[in-house]
């Protein structure tokens, strides 16, 4: 198969891409056509890697409303009405609400996924149907599993025997939530435990960390000096980070250093942490958002997720990577010229260095053939006019089509 005018992000000039095997097998500005090749002509539009998820939670996703609506819109309602939702919970229901949503994500160009998957359960109902519904699902998206513990480690009944369950059950990456544990010495030695038992089984790492708007919450500077300590450093991800937004400029001063020499990436959630965060200000009200900007600019990897897909903490979602990217540049004042032509860096090369993809990502000869084109010739261009993903290949094999909408002015 041979794709001609292929704009390859953001290039200025048009190229050709030949797809053989489900691999790049060559691109040049103008390649000869192979006899009996089929071409498809892309007429200078805008490709790129696949969209990458890097933080979602599919056990949840696409159940708001049911039993009932968050009618506050808080976290703490939203942890009530799942409460409600959770007694429901069955293998059938998670691998028919997950399938749902990586067909959406697939209708947008999302191929791979990190999910975040609640292990705080005795019987890991949903663990266990995502393991096995992932498998079915390759063809459309790869996922990622990171064992969660909603409740905490240390302040939940058997936490730590659950997370060491989940790694047997074949996990790719531990989790933890410090902030959330009873104290600092629980916060601090639920990190101790998971970084320990990344390290003892080689798995990636993805810690809710610190989202809160309490700038006392200082699980960074706890997990980042394990990463350092233990070797772990670009395997561990550090989401949301929420308190980094409220602490003084002074101690971050000091964290970036060993940020820096830690390796870690982050992952920021905009949707959501300008939605769930700021909660208990009167006004001036916080954003709750991380120092993208900064920490982007100390050559710090940052990646950015949507977090919730229609579920009780986020009421809204349609499986694409746009919206995050759209309110992350406005919520960061990353809105000059260059920061938006390449922000789709933030759901493409960085989330696929937060999931350490390595080769098996992004458009280079010899590497799997899978990539999108939108309906723009830039990002830019993309981003501002919310451009449909017109077509999604996935190692040779379109997976996904889009007609743009024509919109017509009548008068
Ligand atoms: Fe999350």
């Amino acid at each position: 198969m041979l794709y001609t005018n292929a704009r390859i992000e953001n290039a200025a000039e048009t190229t050709d891409i030949r797809v053989e095997d489900g691999r790049f097998a060559a691109m040049e500005p103008k390649l000869s056509l192979l006899p009996g090749e089929e071409v498809t002509d892309l007429h200078g539009k805008l490709v790129l890697p696949p969209f990458v998820e890097p933080h979602v939670h599919l056990d949840a996703t696409l159940t708001a409303g049911d039993p009932v609506w968050n009618m506050s819109g808080t976290l703490f309602e939203g942890i009530e009405c799942w409460a409600k939702r959770k007694d429901k919970l069955s293998a059938a229901d998670v691998k028919d609400r997950v399938r749902r949503a990586v067909r959406l994500y697939a209708s947008n160009g999302v191929q791979f996924i990190r999910t975040h998957v609640d292990v705080t359960d005795p019987s890991l109902v949903a663990l266990k149907a995502i393991l096995e519904v992932r498998e079915e699902l390759r063809g459309l998206a790869d996922i990622q599993v990171v064992a969660f513990p909603q409740e905490g480690i240390l302040s939940f009944p058997h936490g730590k025997e659950l997370m060491e369950e989940a790694v047997k059950l074949g996990v790719d990456a531990v989790g933890a939530i410090p902030h959330f544990e009873f104290t600092r010495e629980y916060a601090v030695e639920s990190l101790n435990f998971a970084c320990q038992l990344a390290a003892r089984n080689d798995l990636l790492m993805d810690v809710h960390c610190d989202e809160t708007d309490d700038d006392q919450s200082r699980g960074l500077e706890t997990l980042a000096t394990r990463a350092l300590e233990l070797g772990l450093k670009d395997r561990v991800t550090a989401s949301h980070t929420c308190a980094m937004h409220s602490y003084s400029n002074a101690y971050v001063l000091k964290l970036m250093r060993l940020l820096k020499m830690s390796e870690i990436n982050f992952v920021s959630n905009p949707l959501v942490n300008t939605h769930l965060e700021g909660r208990a200000d009167t006004y001036p009200k916080r954003r709750g958002v991380t120092r993208v900007k900064e920490l982007t600019e100390a050559g710090i990897n940052v990646a950015f997720g949507n977090d919730d897909l229609f579920d009780p903490w986020y009421p809204m979602g349609c499986g694409a990577m746009r919206d995050t990217v759209y309110l992350g540049l406005h919520v960061t004042q990353m809105m000059g010229r260059e920061d938006i032509l390449n922000s789709y860096r933030f759901v493409t090369t960085k989330a696929a260095r937060v999931l350490h993809l390595g080769d098996g990502y992004g458009i280079e000869v010899g590497r799997p053939a899978s990539f999108v084109v939108m309906d723009a010739e830039d990002y830019y261009e993309a981003l501002s006019n919310n451009a449909s993903v017109t077509l999604s290949v996935r190692k040779g094999k379109a997976v996904a089509r889009t007609q743009p909408a024509r919109r017509e002015v009548l008068i």
